[in-house]
């Protein structure tokens, strides 16, 4: 059999140089060997490339790229797919994966001069990644067809139409409409899985062929070529496989185990990595009120931000992204590594780290003068940083750079915690300094915590009973389907028909939808109720239980309410009869933090605001005590259907990531072994 293989490949290696590609790249490719940490993340883009290719073929085969389709059957991917909600989230951590390894990966770049003489191809070709990257990750984007995705794609090409003269066209010209449209997102479908990555492969390979013609770079910046032994094997090198095959698959393994996490346990990742509002179908009558782009986009966007004038912050945003394609020649130092340069570059460095943090963060925030000017600031610094390092890096003292490769070189731990703290209060601090939050998150009041429970079948089968009875006349659950309902909340089919599903002509296996007429809801209610199989994702559990409880009544209104958590909302208060009609009483304002105003002297509440409380005179057939844990579980009903699956993802995760732990003990002896004489 070996025989059989070895013969094969001999057969192939006459015709195809497969052993000397072999060779080149992996088995006679000699790396120093003293990399540190920072070496882990060009090898990770490549595993999250991969991922994402894979996951991404996968997606396509149940995607339907137009704007009826898209939305609908990216939710069919995650409920009626095999593990569909597992290959989306996979391909969704890792688009912003990443972007986490990339910036690590130029971060990298920057601390040990890799951009520097003979390397500035590899930097070329590395930035040339980064923009297509950014580039397949916006239209990317796009394809799930929600609010964020329309609104985010809306911002960004209208950012075009600043260019003088050609703008209005250019941007006509990129949607292929006079308005984004199913046109637009075929074409950017077209981009995202043909196009770019085509564009993206060509240009890592060149990237790694560029870097394995010099070689690499090291933590101490120097030319490991300088000695070698007789065989012409550099004293300070070894072979990247197996060495650094096996040693990256330790960092492989904390990898997994990140990324797994987020996979399985907060695919949202806080709204950062799945937006929330990105959960409600794309409306093109119906602007967010807060339009924020992916996380990793918002440093360049603060900058384009930043500028007062429409043309000139599109150039400076165009600027931020290119300017560090001229690295190579802006720095002066003759060093490599910031190891053997002086202070000046460390203090630049720590700065400019600080204040992309800090541009990031505000690109996701409402701007506010205060934070306006702050973004301005780092903005500044960031160009101050690039076009002023001919000046500052030859001004820098540099110390002698060694000979040959050292293996404890940098920062001791204590070093390294000491430089994050630094750059941690950096960030922190201005950020602090320009302001809380100016809105509370629900309407004119805080939100009133809950925590959901998905495996607590009693609360979600009640939930579901007063979803049914008191939601389902006008609210459809469109993407949610009757027979998994049923299975998922351990309710029998017969049962489930008998008392659950009101239409008989309907089959359990069919999306739950209602007969309610749009057009009508849209007279008699001023605005059609919208599906609510995604609200719990789109507008929080917090959001949906502050919202239940908090109609009252208000003569000025169509149906004789209103609404403290959705002002002026056309829904009737239609749990009346179980709640009663809350009245508006004098109340308590809230402070500034979010707390309650109270009497310094007595410590009592001041009561000077009005409506700031709701008053039950007229009791419905349950008490206060037992309408909030009815609707608890309604909110929970919802939260459930939002996310079917997080009970299962909890319980596989689980496996998972003991499996990744288990990975990386075998990785981590392994590297022990072959490690053990390298010196
Ligand atoms: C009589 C019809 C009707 C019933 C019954 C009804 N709603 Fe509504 N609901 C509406 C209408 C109309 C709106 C749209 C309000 C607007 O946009 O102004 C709405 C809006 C909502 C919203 C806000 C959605 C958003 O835009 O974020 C939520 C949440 C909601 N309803 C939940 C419920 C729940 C839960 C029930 C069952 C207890 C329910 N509704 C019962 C008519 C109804």
């Amino acid at each position: 059999m070996i025989k059989a293989l070895v013969g094969l490949r001999d057969w192939v290696d006459a015709r195809l140089p497969i052993m000397r590609a072999w060779n080149t790249h992996m088995g006679k490719y000699y790396a120093p060997k003293n990399f540190n940490f920072w070496y882990f993340f060009g090898f990770l883009s490549l595993v999250v490339l991969v991922n994402q290719l894979l996951t991404g073929i996968w997606l396509t085969m149940s995607y339907t790229p137009s704007s009826e389709g898209a939305f609908a059957s990216v939710e069919y991917i995650m409920r009626d797919v095999e593990f569909g909600w597992l290959i989306r989230y996979m391909h969704s951590t890792g688009a912003s994966a990443f972007f986490v390894v990339v910036y690590l990966h130029m971060f990298r770049a920057l601390l040990y001069g890799s951009y520097q003489k003979p390397r500035e191809l590899i930097w070329i070709f590395g930035m040339l990644i980064f923009v297509v990257l950014m580039a397949e990750a916006f239209v990317g984007y796009v394809l799930p067809w929600g609010q964020m995705s329309y609104w985010g794609a809306q911002v960004i090409i209208s950012l075009f139409g600043a260019i003088p003269v050609v703008g209005e066209d250019l941007v006509t010209w990129i949607r292929g409409d006079f308005l984004i449209s199913g046109i637009t997102l075929n074409r950017f479908f077209a981009l995202h899985v043909v196009a770019l990555p085509i564009v993206l492969l060509a240009l890592v390979v060149l990237h790694l062929l560029a870097l394995h013609e010099v070689g690499s770079n090291n933590p101490d910046g120097v030319d490991i070529k300088k000695y070698k032994d007789e065989n012409g094997v550099p004293l300070d090198g070894i072979a990247f496989h197996p060495y650094y095959s096996v040693h990256d698959l330790q960092g492989l393994g904390v990898f997994l185990f990140i990324f797994c996490g987020v996979i399985f346990f907060m695919p949202e990742m806080g709204g950062f990595f799945l937006e929330y509002a990105n959960f409600e179908e794309a409306n093109a009558l119906k602007t967010p009120a807060h339009i924020a782009p992916v996380w990793y986009f918002t440093p360049f966007y603060s900058v384009l931000r930043a500028v007062p004038d429409k043309f000139w912050g599109f150039v400076a945003f165009a600027a931020s992204v290119a300017i560090p394609f001229l690295l190579p020649w802006l720095d002066r130092s003759p060093v490599k590594s910031w190891r053997y340069k002086g202070n000046i570059t460390k203090v630049m460095l720590t700065l400019f780290v600080a204040s992309f943090l800090i541009l990031g963060v505000l690109g996701v925030k409402a701007p506010t003068p205060e934070r306006t000017l702050l973004a301005q600031i780092c903005s500044v610094f960031y160009f101050f940083f690039f076009l002023a390092m001919p000046i500052w890096s030859s001004m820098d003292k540099t110390k002698p750079v060694p000979e040959r490769v050292t293996m404890d070189g940098g920062l001791s731990a204590m070093g390294v915690l000491g430089a994050a703290a630094v750059i941690a209060v950096l960030t922190v601090l201005p950020l602090k300094a320009v302001g809380a939050e100016s809105e509370y998150a629900c309407g004119s009041i805080p939100c009133d915590e809950i925590t959901v429970d998905h495996s607590n079948k009693a609360s979600l089968q009640s939930g579901a009973q007063m979803f049914m009875n008191y939601c389902f006349g006008c609210h459809s659950l469109q993407y949610q389907r009757y027979n998994r309902v049923a299975a998922d909340l351990g309710i029998p089919e017969d049962l489930f028909e008998a008392n659950l599903k009101f239409d008989t002509d309907v089959k359990m296996g069919a999306l739950m939808n209602n007969a309610m007429d749009k057009q009508l809801a849209k007279q008699w209610f001023g605005a059609t109720p919208p599906d609510l199989t995604l609200i719990s994702r789109a507008r929080q559990p917090e959001w949906l239980y502050t919202y239940l409880r908090t109609f009252y009544a208000d003569p000025s209104r169509p149906y004789g309410v209103n609404n403290k958590v959705f002002k002026d909302v056309g829904m009737p208060h239609v749990l009346m009869d179980l709640q009663g009609m809350p009245e508006c009483a004098m109340g308590p304002g809230h402070a500034a933090n979010g707390g309650v105003k109270r009497d310094p002297l007595t410590g009592e509440d001041i009561l000077d605001v009005p409506c700031g409380r709701l008053e039950v005179k007229q009791a419905g057939a349950m008490t206060t005590a037992e309408f909030d844990a009815a609707i608890y579980d309604l909110v929970n009903f919802l939260s459930y259907s939002a996310d079917p699956v997080t009970e299962k993802r909890h319980r596989i995760g689980l496996f998972t990531l003991m499996f990744i732990v288990l990975f990386f003990v075998l990785a981590w002896l392994l590297n022990r072994e072959y490690w053990k004489d390298v010196h």
